[in-house]
């Protein structure tokens, strides 16, 4: 299948060009001026438009057992939300139940995929900790093809796990060269917190946010800076919400440390006034951890992003129904957890951060898809339109206009947490591996059409960093002998 994109203005990470794009068996084969098509190619005419890498969205939870029931869309549905956004790939969580074998996870969590249109990989998470998972995370690493372990400060009683266990995961993670993610929220003050508030009567989704303030994501976030410090390993924070969390990681990074900080959308644009509507469904729909937070917080998100102290734009796509979330009425800490947006990423950045100057397109680029290509060690494969690589684009029309609603939207749920939000700039087509999957509105791929996405670990950054620890450990002091 040979495809050209004529006439487009082609943006990477670290450069700008009038190029067209040519693409055969999947990779792109050449970029430059005035390429000819080959007999039979298909043309696009990209004339007055972008042509930008695929999105990458590195934290999705596609049918995803949590809180006593699974998030509605699974990787058919959020696969296909993910391509009609102009995202051409999605990273999962694996997620072993308690005392769960890690293969057992990985084993049901591809079956899941099976039904992807577009491509996936999957995040690996530490839920309990003995020397079955010790030994399984080394499988994981070279079997498997995952480079991630993801950890959870908060959900006490559930995914949560402790300092010890921390400690322990992420020397394991610095010994395979695999990056440790963490959700940091101090588990153990939320569920106090919880406790304090429904106590006093207040049971509402107010109480969710009340019971996880910035404070408590600051101190998570600081903890697990130190104690990735301590084992040697590189840190990767989720869902970077808050000013608190944010200079928590722009401090480790001013003092040299390998940290990586993730904000939401979600939080990049939506606030916790939110939680004060009068109805019920409006407010418990937008129930997530961490909560949309005071506009304030905004703020240091996008100058993170902007000065380059947070690196990567992602949606936590987590979806449930309102019925699903009408197993909280009464008690706010039954609501499930999470808001869905893989449609809506890219749009709604594209809105709020190149049409306001906030980001330059190169730095959308950076942010939807390169930054999280380089972290996760497959880049140059995805994340840029180069030579060599997987020829997932989209062609992107900064005029195009829509305005967000759940009529429209591919996702199952029957909301969107952005409704009514006015986009300009537009995927018009969506390429994944060389195939047209949207146009017009209209998704073409059909489930099992997403490939799962194996990544190597990163034994450079972990060569680096035993190095520089080794050379900068404390050392014992050679004494004179003691004479009686
Ligand atoms: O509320 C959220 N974010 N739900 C998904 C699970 C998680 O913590 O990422
Ligand atoms: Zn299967
Ligand atoms: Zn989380
Ligand atoms: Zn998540």
């Amino acid at each position: 299948m040979t495809l050209l994109i004529r006439g487009g203005t082609v943006v990477n990470h670290d450069h700008t060009r009038r190029a067209d794009v040519l693409i055969e068996g999947g990779t792109i084969v050449a970029v430059g001026a005035k390429l000819d098509a080959p007999a039979g190619a298909e043309v696009i005419d990209a004339g007055g438009a972008y042509v930008l890498p695929g999105g990458i969205d590195p934290h999705t939870h596609l049918d995803m057992p949590f809180m006593g029931t699974y998030s509605a869309d699974d990787f058919e549905s959020g696969t296909t939300a993910a391509v009609a956004g102009g995202t051409t790939m999605v990273v999962d969580f694996c997620l072993p139940g308690p005392g769960q074998s890690l293969l057992a996870a990985y084993q049901e969590w591809r079956h899941k995929g099976e039904k992807a249109v577009a491509d996936y990989s999957l995040h690996m998470a530490i839920t309990w900790w003995d020397k079955q998972v010790f030994d399984e995370m080394e499988t994981v690493v070279k079997t498997y093809g995952i480079n991630t372990f993801k950890h959870f400060l908060a959900y006490k009683g559930a995914l949560m796990v402790n300092d010890d266990e921390l400690f322990h995961s992420f020397s394991r993670c610095a010994g395979l060269g695999a990056l440790p993610l963490v959700h940091a929220e101090n588990g153990d003050i939320v569920f106090r917190l919880q406790q304090h508030y429904f106590d006093l009567g207040v049971t509402g989704p107010e109480g969710h946010s009340y019971s996880r303030p910035p404070e408590v994501e600051g101190e998570a976030t600081n903890r697990a800076i130190m104690i990735a410090d301590m084992a040697g390993s590189p840190l990767y924070v989720v869902h970077t919400s808050c000013r608190e969390s944010h200079e928590a990681i722009a401090r480790a990074r001013a003092a040299g440390k390998r940290v990586f900080g993730e904000p939401l959308i979600q939080h990049l644009v939506l606030d916790d006034r939110e939680y004060q509507s009068k109805d019920w469904d409006y407010a418990a729909r937008r129930v997530m951890s961490p909560p949309f937070r005071d506009r304030s917080h905004q703020a240091s998100l996008w100058a993170g992003l902007q000065s380059g102290s947070l690196q990567v734009v992602a949606t936590d796509h987590c979806a449930f129904t309102t019925d699903q979330k009408r197993f909280g009425l009464g008690d706010f800490r039954k609501i499930p957890n999470g808001t869905g947006g893989l449609e809506d990423r890219l749009p709604v950045l594209w809105d709020a951060g190149v049409n306001t100057g906030r980001l330059t397109p190169e730095e959308f680029v950076a942010v939807t898809s390169t930054n999280i290509a380089r972290i996760l060690n497959i880049y140059p494969r995805k994340g840029a339109v180069a030579v060599g690589s997987d020829a997932d684009l989209v062609v992107w029309d900064p005029e195009a206009t829509k305005t967000v609603s759940a009529k429209t939207q591919k996702s199952r749920i029957d909301y969107n947490v952005f409704e009514g939000y006015r986009c300009r700039g537009l995927p018009a087509v969506t390429i994944s591996r060389g195939r047209v999957v949207y146009r017009d509105g209209a998704v073409s791929a059909k489930p099992g059409d997403g490939q799962y996405v194996e990544r190597p670990a990163f034994p450079a950054v972990h060569v680096a960093n035993a190095t520089w620890k080794d050379l900068t450990r404390p050392r014992g002091v050679e004494r004179l002998e003691v004479t009686p």
